[in-house]
């Protein structure tokens, strides 16, 4: 595959991922122990797109303090800032300078297997100006849909039909190839959308668009719940990040950092991961998939089942944690029952999913 550039859209605070992103932007919440967007540069990494734009505005130098110009992760990093948010195709837009030739746009807080050169391969085919790629979703409601005939050409967009009047299941999966001739129909320096404003647009003026769909996976880690599917789905290599090496369900199965302390009587049943500097006391259960942050510490007789755990979390002794999200430095008192929440230093509320 030529080497593309690919724009990631990483945007704002993630409100939606609330109580969780309060202090930190969405794209570096830990997915496996690592911040979600790293997972996205090594997915792009595999197609060979290895120039990458990050289209931001909220907490600009968390990212860049942590990235840097991005060699650490065998990219090329390059930050375009927006004072305000200039939407999606807005955003774009004012990267126009650093973007050329196709190039791929995508959504900063999806999780997928799409196969990017057999996309590619497609948008050439057609002779696109613009591929959207397209996944199957059982209800579209809350999504934005988009008709094809029977040659793939867009016909129509349509934001969030209900239900009943949805004319097709396949919806805007967030990520895009785009010509670079196609930034003349955005707007400069005002708030544009893709599915509102370019992708209208362009229909508008004759342009070919076309929709690409899969049926690979496919998650917007847009809430909690779908933040934590993400990460047991990951777990148990329902989808696969190229950072992770898919885990067994022997010991192979039980990942572990440096410094990791665990008592001879725990008891660990694959997948876990855990990260450096974590402390496991006398008779812990630790049922996977589980994912512990750096410097846990799960007191004697804790017992914990289906959950992610951040860094510094303490489980106070003989405690039973299932199905949750501990955010850092949250505290899970003695002889506690905690299922299905998530829990933060402030409070503990439902996790949805
Ligand atoms: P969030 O509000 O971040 O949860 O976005 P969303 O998941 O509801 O979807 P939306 O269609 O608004 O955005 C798609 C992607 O573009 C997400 O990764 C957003 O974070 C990102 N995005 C949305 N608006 C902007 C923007 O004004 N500037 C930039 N750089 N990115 C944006």
């Amino acid at each position: 595959m030529p080497k593309l550039k690919a724009i990631i859209l990483v945007g704002g605070p993630g409100m939606r991922l609330r109580p969780l992103t309060e202090d930190r932007p969405k794209s570096v919440v830990p997915v496996l122990n690592l911040p979600a967007i790293e997972h996205t540069f090594a997915y792009l990494k595999q197609y060979g797109v290895e120039d990458i734009i990050l289209a931001l505005n909220y907490l600009p130098d968390v990212i860049k303090s942590y990235f840097g110009d991005g060699s650490r992760c065998g990219v090329h990093l390059t930050y375009c800032l927006e004072k305000e948010p200039m939407g999606t195709a807005g955003a774009v837009k004012n990267a126009a300078a650093y973007l050329d030739g196709s190039f791929f746009v995508m959504n900063g807080d999806i999780f997928t297997d799409l196969n990017l050169t057999e996309m590619l391969s497609f948008h050439r085919e057609k002779k696109a100006m613009a591929t959207i790629a397209l996944t199957w979703v059982d209800n579209p409601s809350a999504f934005g849909v988009v008709e094809t005939d029977s040659n793939r050409k867009v016909k129509r967009f349509i934001e969030k039909p209900p239900l009943a009047e949805a004319t097709t299941h396949w919806i805007n999966a967030g990520t895009y190839i785009l010509e670079s001739e196609m930034l003349k129909y955005i707007p400069p320096n005002q708030h544009y959308m893709f599915e509102k404003g370019l992708f209208p647009a362009l229909l508008e003026a004759g342009e070919p668009v076309y929709g690409y769909p899969y049926r690979g996976f496919w998650l917007d880690m847009g809430n909690p719940g779908a933040y934590y599917s993400i990460n047991i789905d990951l777990m148990m290599s329902k989808v696969k990040s190229p950072l992770i090496a898919p885990f067994t369900s022997d010991e192979k199965g039980i990942r572990c950092g440096a410094d990791v302390k665990i008592h001879p009587s725990a008891v660990i049943t694959p997948p876990v991961l855990m990260d450096r500097g974590c402390f496991i006391g006398k008779g812990v259960h630790l049922t996977g998939p589980v994912v512990i942050g750096r410097d846990c510490r799960l007191e004697d007789g804790a017992v914990v089942e289906n959950a992610i755990l951040w860094d510094n979390v303490i489980i106070g002794a003989d405690s039973r944690l299932a199905n949750c999200i501990v955010s850092s430095r949250a505290v899970i008192k003695a002889k506690q029952e905690v299922v299905n929440c998530i829990v933060t230093p402030a409070n503990t509320v439902p996790l949805l999913r």
